[in-house]
Formats: structure tokens, C-alpha cells, sequence
């Protein structure tokens, strides 16, 4: 795991896309792991925007998002299937043939979830996969006691989370207790993530995830366990870990980081 420590959100925002315009560019055929949010947003309008501006090409991409509610199709302004349309698929020239998210709809709840993994094997697993972090420490939706082994699958939502996503609803009372999410698993065989995370209400459970020692009460902090795994945060989200100054240290001198210094350098 590594830990890159940016200025503020827009700059987080910012090197989360050069990372992933820097995979497509090598690999236009990428497979990518896609995850919603408030916090992704500003990330999605910069990749657009490369799109629109830079010619960012995304017509080879494929996606594979976390996670989708239960219950909710894919028409409705609150299943992730229309967050994904409205803040990124809409607004690139990718095929949305290629996009993928699990089907909250699905007659065979468990048969869609056995079935999401078997497509995301059969495009050679995900090449780089983009994660947030809710406040109950979830990648995904995988709650607290999520095994860490575990695969795409239906989770019940904590309360924490229901409080956390209820307010995106016109009628909070809207928002279902259940969703579709990959699993912890899923995820740690993407062969680089992800992880971005701003501002001071998420600062708490990164220092757990980050510093604290892995759990399943922490889905998060599996993120230790994975091959390449890059966590971007703002000084906010930032401000509870004790070892900044090694964090500082390592994007100074590890030789992967020199094309990002002079502009990232906090
Ligand atoms: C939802 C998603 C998570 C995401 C989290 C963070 O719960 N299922 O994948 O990480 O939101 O949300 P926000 O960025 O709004 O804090």
C-alpha cells in the first residue's frame, strides 16, 4: 500500500485521473473497476473533461462497477447505474455495451452475483479498480464482518450507511437496506486499485484502514493485503494518520512518482 498525500480534493481528484488516463493510454482495452459516490464525482467530471478537451479515448474501455441497490432498475435516478450514465458514461465515448454493473433487479439475486464474477473473469479480471470509502469503513458495499474472502454477493446495509446515502434520496425513505456489491475478495485480485478518499468526515476510519491492523470490521483495511494498492487523500482525510511524514517520503523519492512530483507535491 502506498500513501499519496495531495493539497486539497481537486488535486486528489486530479492524480486518481492521471493514473487511470495512464493504464488507458498503455492499455486501451482496460478493464476498469468503477465506484460511485460524492467523492468520485470531481474524478469523473476531469475524466470527461480529458475526454472532451484532451481526446481521451475510452472506446476499447470496459467497466465493471462495485457495487448496484437492490430493487432499484436501472431507470431509476438513484440506482448507480444512472449515477454512472449522468456522471461519466454519458459524457465519454465509451460503449455502454461494455459497462457493467451487477442487476438489482435480477429475478435470481444469487445467480446475477455468480454470474458478475463469471463476466469479470471472462474479460481477464480488472485491470485497475477505483474504490471510495464509507464511513463504516465499506469499499463497495461490503459492511463490517465482511469476509475477506468474500466474492459479489447481497449485503445487508448498516445503519451508519443508510444515514450516510439516505440524504441522496428525494424521500430518504427510498433508499434500500439491501445491494449487489463485488466482493472483498473480488476486489483484491484487481491487479492495481485505487483507493481515494477527502475531506475531514472520512478522516477517522482512513487512519484505521490505513494504520490500524486488518479486519473484516474494516473492509478497508483488506486494502493492505492487496498487490498494488494506491490510497489518495487530501490533507483533510489525511489529518488522523501518524506516519505523514513517511507518506511525504516515499512519494519524494520512489522513483514511480517522479512524472507526479512537481505538480502533486504537498
Ligand atoms: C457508497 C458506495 C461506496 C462509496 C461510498 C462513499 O456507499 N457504495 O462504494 O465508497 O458510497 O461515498 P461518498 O464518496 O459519498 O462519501
Amino acid at each position: 500500500m502506498e500513501v499519496i498525500i495531495c493539497r486539497n480534493a481537486d488535486e486528489a481528484a486530479s492524480l486518481s485521473a492521471d493514473l487511470i488516463e495512464d493504464v488507458l493510454r498503455q492499455k486501451p482495452n482496460m478493464t476498469l473497476g468503477l465506484a460511485t459516490g460524492r467523492t468520485m464525482e470531481d474524478l469523473y467530471d476531469k475524466l470527461a473533461e480529458r475526454h472532451q478537451k484532451a481526446g481521451l479515448d475510452f472506446s476499447l474501455a470496459v467497466t465493471f462497477n462495485l457495487d448496484e441497490y437492490i430493487g432499484l432498475p436501472a431507470e431509476d435516478p438513484n440506482s448507480y447505474r444512472a449515477y454512472m450514465n449522468r456522471h461519466l458514461f454519458d459524457r465519454i465515448n465509451i460503449d455502454k455495451c461494455n459497462t457493467f454493473l451487477p442487476n438489482g433487479v435480477a429475478e435470481d439475486l444469487d445467480a446475477e452475483c455468480a454470474a458478475y464474477e463469471a463476466r469479470i473473469l471472462d474479460y481477464g479480471g480488472i485491470d485497475l479498480q477505483l474504490l471510495g470509502i464509507g464511513r463504516t469503513g465499506h469499499i463497495g458495499f461490503n459492511e463490517p464482518l465482511s469476509a475477506l474472502q468474500s466474492r459479489t454477493r447481497c449485503k445487508t446495509l448498516t445503519p451508519g450507511t443508510i444515514a450516510q446515502n439516505s440524504p441522496l434520496f428525494d424521500n430518504p425513505e427510498d433508499m434500500p437496506r439491501r445491494a449487489i456489491t463485488m466482493g472483498v475478495g473480488t476486489i483484491l485480485e484487481s491487479q492495481r486499485s485505487i483507493l481515494l478518499a477527502t475531506g475531514t468526515e472520512k478522516a477517522d476510519i482512513i487512519a484505521k484502514a490505513v494504520e490500524g491492523p486488518m479486519t473484516a470490521m474494516i473492509s478497508a483495511s483488506a486494502m493492505q493485503w492487496h498487490q498494488k494498492c494506491t490510497v489518495i487523500l487530501d490533507e483533510a482525510a489525511s489529518a488522523k494518520l501518524e506516519h505523514t511524514d513517511y507518506y511525504h517520503w516515499i512519494f519524494q523519492n520512489e522513483p514511480e512518482w517522479e512524472p507526479y512530483r512537481a505538480k502533486y507535491s504537498a
